[in-house]
């Protein structure tokens, strides 16, 4: 599956979302993250994101393995409280925000 890792935090730009065919994007307050059940690793987010967040699972940096399971344990949470999101919103911009 492809995983969102540390530079969406605080960022949002939310581009990813819109190109997934699966629809397998989740929020909270600070990131998105991939239900990595429902990913079919099609790779069309991944060039989509301004701070370069996205990576599939076998070429994710070593500093970004936690990643993994936050992304599937935050999926699985946010899916039963309203937290998919598919369409393009306001980004976040905040302090933390890397543009690269
Ligand atoms: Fe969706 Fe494809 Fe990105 Fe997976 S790799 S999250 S299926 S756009
Ligand atoms: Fe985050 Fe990049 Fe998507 S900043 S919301 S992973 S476009």
């Amino acid at each position: 599956a492809h995983v969102v890792t540390e530079s969406c935090n605080d960022c949002k730009y939310t581009d990813c979302c819109v190109v997934c065919p699966v629809e397998c994007f989740y929020q909270d307050e600070k990131m998105l993250y991939i239900d990595p059940n429902d990913c079919i690793d099609c790779e069309a987010c991944v060039p989509e994101c301004p701070v370069e967040a996205i990576y599939g699972e076998s070429n994710l940096p070593s500093q970004f393995a936690s990643y993994v399971e936050l992304n599937k344990e935050r999926s699985e949470s946010l899916k039963g409280s309203g937290g998919q999101i598919t369409e393009k919103a306001d980004p976040l911009e905040g302090p933390g925000c890397k543009k690269k």
